[in-house]
């Protein structure tokens, strides 16, 4: 009896001692909180919803209500100004929308991407997800390393020779669309431009014949799977312990292993063919390989950061393009002498013939202004991060180091200071001989992170949209939603749904 008295007072003195140490760390992080406020409340904001999760709350809630939390941050940008601060726990992140410092930042490499958002990504719910691979890559070595190996694959001289794939995969939404015309059924746009510039990643990236316009397959689903789970596990680190996103957080994790041994089967059966001797294509695939070892021998990890950079460019090569594509369709739909004024240029450079070549692209300027305007409005990636490790200056307000800093192209892109009446959709504004947009339209990001496939995504969204304007009327389908869906990137919520016709051509 006496002994289980005694093991008893020392199990009530251990726990005693325990909770008086929890309490202690907890009015040790409470004090820490504290001290951050006060480092860095000068520094406008809204008020905070509660003292430990900051702005948390405003933000999960416009989530759940499937809203836009861009354009909160473009409210709050306009209501304190180009520098504002955010708060969750301890850690604080500022709204950046200075030109200046927009500049002064992402042009420069001494500017980290952000630890809390990118390291982040590296897993996705326990899975591994982006890893070490190029858009996630923090370490400047490591990524430097990556895109120089890269680069070759994205140089003008090779992205000219994919032109013909370009062409032929538009092709085959064309067949779709006409089929479509022909039985009088309406046209879902965002997923059938979705299935194009998925067939188009890959086959020119990694060879891989998909065509989903006539086959079905897992990729979409899983890839859409994916990033609505990113944007869950980015924005709620609680998320995954909710009983009710069990099945969900399962799902993806599940979408995540089947892109990755995917990835796994592709990478195996092409190391084969370089082993062999075989004449393979200098395409991402084979830089990818490129990237993970000199020696002979890989290890483990080598494996595993290829698939970093196979599922880095399956998810930024294509969905972000698709959504534009959808997204200017939409315009065009809802601004009709626009739509006119593209389809003459098209008549004009490209008439009756099928193969639109290299050098029509450069032609198409008007076209160019439409995708740009509508990256402007929809900026399908909208936004990046950075660390700001030292003390700086913005737009006069003194910024103490230890912050992230975000950069939302979002809310510039629709900001009345930087774009007149910027809800107006008006390809004008990057007319040729319009003054050009100062740090302020960044679709693509800007200095070294910027996205390694822009003159890909542009030439491919040119050929789709040059085939499409050149061979079909298309007419939105009334009462359909113009909102967006943000699921880490943005896309139309309608799906932009048209009735299509053959166009009539006058003999
Ligand atoms: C309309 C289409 C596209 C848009 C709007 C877009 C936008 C962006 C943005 C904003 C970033 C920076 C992301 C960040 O800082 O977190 C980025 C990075 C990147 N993008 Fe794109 N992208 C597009 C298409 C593509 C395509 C087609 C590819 C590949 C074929 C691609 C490959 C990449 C890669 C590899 C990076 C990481 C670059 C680095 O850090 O070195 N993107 N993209």
């Amino acid at each position: 009896m006496a002994f289980f008295h005694l093991v008893f007072g020392l199990l009530c003195k251990a726990l005693l001692v325990l909770f008086s140490l929890l309490f202690i760390a907890f009015l040790g992080y409470c004090l820490y909180i504290k001290y951050i406020h006060m480092k860095y409340d000068h520094i406008p904001g809204p008020p905070r919803d509660s003292f430990f999760f900051g702005h948390l709350p405003t933000l999960l809630k416009i989530m759940k209500k499937d809203g836009l939390v861009h354009d909160k941050f473009l409210e709050w940008s306009e209501t304190y100004g180009h520098v504002f601060r955010i708060n969750f726990l301890h850690s604080v992140s500022i709204c950046i929308t200075c030109p200046e410092a927009t500049k002064e930042i992402l042009m420069s490499p001494k500017y980290t991407k952000s630890k809390n958002v990118y390291k982040k990504l590296f897993n996705l719910f326990g899975q591994r997800f982006f890893g070490n691979g190029l858009l996630t890559a923090r370490d400047h070595e490591m990524w430097y390393k990556q895109r120089r190996i890269m680069d070759p694959a994205f140089s003008s001289l090779y992205l000219r020779g994919l032109m013909g794939t370009f062409n032929e995969r538009a092709e085959k939404l064309m067949d779709k669309l006409s089929e479509l015309a022909d039985n009088n059924t309406e046209a879902k746009m965002l997923q059938l431009i979705n299935c194009v510039t998925l067939d188009v990643i890959a086959k020119v990236a990694f060879g891989m014949e998909l065509d989903l316009l006539n086959y079905t397959s897992p990729f979409p689903k899983a890839i859409e799977t994916v990033l609505k789970g990113m944007m869950h596990y980015v924005r709620d680190f609680t998320y995954e312990y909710y009983p009710r996103n069990k099945q969900f957080v399962n799902e993806v994790r599940e979408a995540c292993r089947f892109l990755r041994k995917t990835g796994a089967e592709v990478i195996h059966k092409r190391k084969m063919a370089i082993q062999n001797g075989e004449d393979v294509p200098k395409d991402i695939l084979t830089q990818i390989i490129k990237t993970a070892a000199t020696e002979e021998v890989m290890t483990e990890e080598d494996e595993e950061f290829m698939l970093d950079n196979f599922i880095t460019f399956f998810i930024a090569g294509q969905e972000t393009t698709a959504n534009q594509l959808a997204f200017c369709v939409m315009e065009l739909g809802r601004h009709p002498e626009i739509l006119e004024k593209a389809k003459k240029e098209v008549d004009d450079v490209i008439g009756m013939k099928q193969e639109i070549r290299n050098d029509d692209l450069g032609k198409l300027v008007y076209l160019s202004q439409v995708l740009k305007e509508t990256l402007r409005i929809y900026p399908t990636a909208p936004g990046t991060a950075r660390d700001i490790e030292e003390d700086m200056i913005i737009n006069g307000v003194y910024i103490p180091g230890g912050v992230t800093g975000m950069f939302s192209n979002f809310v510039t892109g629709r900001m009345e200071k930087f774009f007149k009446d910027p809800l107006k959709f008006d390809p004008d504004r990057f007319h040729p001989d319009a003054p050009k947009p100062y740090y302020c339209y960044y679709p693509f990001a800007l200095g070294p992170r910027s996205c390694l496939g822009l003159n890909f995504a542009q030439m491919e969204a040119k050929v789709v949209m040059a085939k499409l304007l050149q061979r079909f009327e298309f007419n939105l389908v009334p009462d359909q939603t113009f909102d967006i869906e943000d699921t880490g990137t943005l896309k139309p919520k309608s799906g932009v749904i048209c009735t299509i016709r053959q166009r009539k051509y006058k003999k």
